[in-house]
C-alpha cells in the first residue's frame, strides 16, 4: 500500500486533556468517510514511525473510539507478531480469571515502563476498517495491547492501572 503521501501525526503527550476524555463511537457510515480512512492510514504510519505496537485515536488528538495494533513477527515482545488490526468501538469480554503481570510503556509517556496486571484472555468485538462487525479472541501480549489501547479510549493510561509504582522505571 503506497503510504508516501500519508502524514505522520504528532503523538499527544500525557497531560493533554484529550488523553483523559472518553472518545466518541462511530457509525459504519462514518467509518467509511474518506477523512476517517485517511486517519487510519495516518495512525498506521505514525505507529510505525514511533515504533509502537498500538495507537489510540486520542493519542493523535482525535477523540474517536478507534485504535490500531500491529507488530512484525520475530519481535522480542511477541515472536508471532500481530497483524495490523484496526478496531472501532472496541468492547472486551474477559475470558476466565487468569491474569499476568508484564511491562508496559506508552507513546504518550516516552521512556517510562511499569508492570501492569492484565487479563490473559479476552474476546474483542468491534467494527473493522470497513465498518463491518467482527469478534475474535486473543491471549497473551496481543490481549495486553488491546486492554492498554481500550483504556486509552476511555481516558485511562497504564499508569492508572499500576497497583505498585515501585516498578516504574526510565
Ligand atoms: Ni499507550
Amino acid at each position: 500500500m503506497p503510504l508516501v503521501h500519508t502524514a505522520v501525526r504528532k503523538v499527544v503527550m500525557l497531560g493533554d486533556p484529550v488523553l483523559r476524555a472518553e472518545t466518541r463511537r462511530l457509525s459504519p457510515a462514518e467509518i467509511r468517510l474518506p477523512e476517517i480512512q485517511r486517519l487510519i492510514e495516518e495512525m498506521a504510519v505514525t505507529m510505525e514511525a514511533y515504533e509502537g505496537v498500538g495507537i489510540a485515536a486520542n493519542q493523535v488528538g482525535e477523540g474517536l473510539s478507534l485504535f490500531l495494533m500491529g507488530l512484525k513477527p520475530g519481535s522480542e515482545r511477541w515472536r508471532e507478531g500481530i497483524d495490523l488490526t484496526v478496531v472501532f468501538n472496541p468492547e472486551m469480554k474477559f475470558l476466565g480469571q487468569e491474569t499476568e503481570w508484564d511491562w508496559e510503556g506508552c507513546l504518550s509517556a516516552p521512556g517510562l515502563r511499569g508492570k501492569v496486571e492484565r487479563h490473559t484472555r479476552l474476546e474483542l468485538e468491534g467494527l473493522d476498517r470497513e465498518g463491518k462487525p467482527f469478534r475474535r479472541t486473543y491471549e497473551g501480549f496481543p490481549a495486553r495491547v488491546i486492554q492498554h489501547e481500550t483504556d486509552h479510549l476511555m481516558g485511562k493510561v497504564y499508569l492508572d492501572r499500576m497497583k505498585d509504582l515501585t516498578t516504574l522505571a526510565y
